[in-house]
């Protein structure tokens, strides 16, 4: 308690000020939600640029050690200046990533099948509300299969992840599973997207595809876009700079970072057109000159 001796009397009340705190929050359809859930979206949208970037490195949850991510513990300290969230499992960030890191967290909070598996849509949520609040997660990541064998039992895994953040105020982001044989048409993404936001996903991950301002306008909540297959780093950036343009609020890039020769440069480039405004042209330029310095 403060000390009582010396207290001033309180008196400048600005009466003629509206009061400050009347703006309407800057992240895509959680203008109605609580406090705690802003608070946990601000962790991972920039609010000036309104953009994330997030590094993916959870493929170990189904695909075990994965090149590129041998050493988390070597890899992830290198990147992390690039980097606004780190998504990953819980076993990888309580050995790996040290907690002072100052980044928010997506938690991968499904499981259940590995890549020895013919059929990978069939998953659990396999983390405890109280163990994410314990991880102090940003968001939820559920694993979602639209149009496969485990439809029902990841939108079942999801509604039970909103249920629980709702609880709680942790904001749960849908992931867009594409397997072999899932068409990856504008159509799709639209359905998939959408039924996420409608089952209350705050946020969406997916792929770039065609028609993509459409996907966007068409779900009430920010996209955040999938790197997928490792490509050359021009045409990484070319898909990181369409998906900013037409509309994402972030990349969820793994191997398209991880998996480069120069992972810190390509991480840096990527932040450029996420918050910066680069173009592809202009990033690719940048991360040139950074790997020949
Ligand atoms: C999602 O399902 C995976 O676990 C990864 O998070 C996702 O595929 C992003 O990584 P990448 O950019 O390597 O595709």
């Amino acid at each position: 308690m403060a000390d009582l001796e010396g207290v001033k009397i309180a008196k400048d009340y600005h009466v003629d000020v509206p009061f400050a705190n009347n703006e309407p929050f800057y992240v895509k359809g959680a203008n109605n939600l609580d406090w705690g859930m802003k608070k946990h979206l601000s962790n991972i949208f920039n609010k000036k640029s309104g953009n994330t970037v997030m590094f993916a490195f959870d493929h170990g949850y189904f695909m075990g050690s994965t090149a590129g991510l041998e050493r988390l513990d070597l890899v992830i300290p290198k990147l992390l200046p690039n980097i606004d969230v780190l998504m990953g499992t819980r076993g990888a960030l309580r050995t790996c990533v040290d907690p002072a890191n100052g980044k928010g967290i997506a938690l991968r909070a499904t499981s259940g099948s590995s890549m020895l598996n013919e059929d990978l849509s069939h998953e659990v949520l396999a983390v405890d509300i109280e163990d994410a609040i314990r991880m102090n997660a940003d968001c939820l990541a559920i694993q979602t299969f639209i149009g496969a064998d485990g439809q029902l039992s990841s939108l079942e895994n999801l509604s039970k992840a909103v249920n629980l953040g709702q609880r709680y105020s942790i904001p749960v982001m849908g992931v867009v599973a594409v397997g072999k044989q899932m068409e990856r048409t504008p159509r799709f993404f639209k359905l998939a997207t959408r039924i996420l936001a409608e089952l209350g996903a705050n946020i969406i991950k997916t792929y770039y595809c065609e028609d993509f301002e459409e996907v966007v306008a068409a779900c009430p909540v920010p996209i955040v876009v999938a790197g997928g297959k490792k490509l050359p780093e021009e045409e990484a950036l070319t898909l990181a700079y369409n998906s900013i343009k037409g509309g994402a609020k972030g990349l969820d890039m793994g191997r398209n970072i991880f998996q480069s020769t120069h992972a810190v440069e390509m991480s840096a480039a990527i932040r450029k057109i996420v918050h910066e405004g680069y173009t592809d042209k202009e990033a690719y330029e940048f991360f040139q000159d950074a790997i020949n310095k």
